[in-house]
């Protein structure tokens, strides 16, 4: 085989309306995971290195155009079937010869390990024009069935409507993926007809036409589980939880301990270390990296930020994105971090609004203090030195610098930088006058009793 004709490229069918998700959203646009059901597709197919890839959509979707950039779309004007659909690509893909795969937008799960089996039966000393991807579901329902000739191989695919009783009790399904030689495909595509049950150019036919000019057709077969595709709400509901129990066990498998799986909810991109512990009920969105040794304790909500080893995080933390975490740092119960990095070993432990902030090494970040990093027109910096200290209830009204080894005494707002080493204080003098609470009660205990005596 020459080198052309060993590559791989993929058409991701998408174009499909989605009604029953009832949204204004297209449906490969919903998420698990945080990632888009097309973003999954393409990131499972990504390690194949596959290309020309072109994600075919309806008319109007520009924000699956945007979601797949830089993958091309092409555009189906009218849903006229799959076969149509795939028809829809070709100009994408002028002039390839290698092995064409077709996956669904809405099946989200399909992995790259079975992506490649299929890529590796088209390579077959038989040479199988179609492989198919097959599956064995506890329910077939309508699926298509796969009918096999007698030595194994594919002889037809037949849809739900048009088989027979005895087609239908084949339990071996059409799961929709298949990998089509390229040299063919497009004699293959221009040959298929709407003559059926729905009135549909039918992908399926292919296999029929492919035996009828003498080619081989192969079937490869998945778990269920990895074909799922997603045509409602609820199923988005089953879809989420398939993958968190997949990925909770993943983590576990690579090294973290999880005091109570089933409440712990991963994004599709978050990156563990090794001999993290995360307690019940912590969220993870997209963008987090967790290094080794790190606590993060119950409750905590993590997106887009960056974990160092044996920081402590928790209980009730959030970090929004852009917070950097240093090395052996901690964010106590109720702090929020947002686009901030603490150096290693600080300490934000309580009631904390730390936002667009610089924080040196080992300083200590007192409860209640906020980083008032926004005048209802733009934002600015907060940056603290090295070992500085910064007493409760501080504001912090950037942009303003605290030198390191500073100390900010409590209940300050800070508005001039504090140079290092200073101590800053800003805050009404105290007044203490001696005996004057003794003589306040005594005074006001003889008015309330005139008060019930004139009753
Ligand atoms: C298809 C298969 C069936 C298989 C099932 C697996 C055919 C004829 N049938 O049936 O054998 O068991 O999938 O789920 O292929 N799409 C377009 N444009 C169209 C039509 C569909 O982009 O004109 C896309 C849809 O968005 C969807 C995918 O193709 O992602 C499958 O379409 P769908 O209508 O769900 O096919 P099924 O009837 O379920
Ligand atoms: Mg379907």
């Amino acid at each position: 085989m020459s080198a052309s004709s060993q590559q791989t490229a993929a058409i991701i069918l998408a174009a499909g309306k989605g009604t029953r998700m009832k949204s204004a959203l297209p449906k490969v646009m919903h998420r698990i995971a945080g990632c888009t059901m097309v973003g999954h597709v393409l990131a499972n197919l990504a390690p194949l290195r596959s290309g020309p890839n072109v994600v075919v959509v309806a008319p109007g979707m520009d924000q699956v155009a945007a979601e797949v950039s830089p993958t091309p779309t092409a555009i189906q004007h009218d849903q006229l079937g799959t076969g149509h659909a795939v028809g829809c690509a070709r100009e994408a893909l002028a002039g390839f010869i290698g092995t064409v795969l077709v996956l669904y937008g809405d099946s989200p799960f399909i992995s790259t390990a079975t992506l490649q089996a299929l890529v590796t039966r088209r390579a077959g000393a038989d040479n199988p024009a179609v492989v198919v991807l097959g599956m064995r579901p506890a329910d077939p329902a309508k699926y298509g069935r796969l009918i096999l000739d007698k030595s194994g191989g594919l002889d037809r695919i037949v849809e739900w409507k048009e088989a027979s009783e005895a087609e239908r009790a084949v339990t071996l399904c059409n799961s929709g993926v298949m990998a089509i030689d390229g040299k063919v495909l497009w004699s293959l595509i221009e040959r298929i007809d709407n003559k059926n049950a729905k009135g549909e150019y039918y992908l399926t036919d292919i296999v029929e036409l492919a035996r009828g000019d003498g080619r081989a057709c192969a079937v490869v077969e998945a778990p269920e589980a990895e074909l799922m595709g997603v045509n409602s709400r609820a199923e988005l509901a089953v879809a989420e939880a398939l993958f968190q129990d997949l990925r909770r066990a993943q983590a576990m498998e690579e090294g973290a301990t999880l005091t109570d799986p089933k409440t712990v909810f991963f994004a599709a991109d978050t990156k563990l270390g090794r001999d993290v512990v995360i307690g019940p009920n912590v969220v993870f969105g997209p963008g987090v990296e967790i290094a080794d040794d790190v606590e993060i304790r119950a409750f905590c909500h993590i997106e887009g930020a960056k974990v160092a080893g044996g920081a402590i995080i928790g209980p009730f933390a959030r970090l929004r994105p852009g917070a950097e975490i240093g090395a052996d740092a901690h964010v106590g119960n109720f702090v929020e971090v947002k686009n901030s990095v603490l150096g290693q070993g600080a300490k934000a432990n309580h009631l904390s609004y730390l936002g667009d902030a610089d924080i040196g090494a080992r300083s200590n970040i007192g409860a209640g203090t906020i980083t008032c990093n926004y005048d209802g027109y733009l934002k600015a910096r907060t940056v603290i030195g090295d070992g500085a200290f910064i007493g409760s209830n501080s504001a912090l009204v950037a942009p303003v610098k605290v030198g390191e080894g500073a100390i900010v005494g409590a209940g300050s707002v800070i508005t001039r930088d504090v140079e290092a080493d200073a101590i800053a204080v800003s805050r009404a003098e105290q007044v203490s006058r001696t005996g004057r609470a003794r003589d306040f009660r005594a005074q006001r205990q003889k008015m309330k009793q005139e008060k019930a005596g004139r009753k």
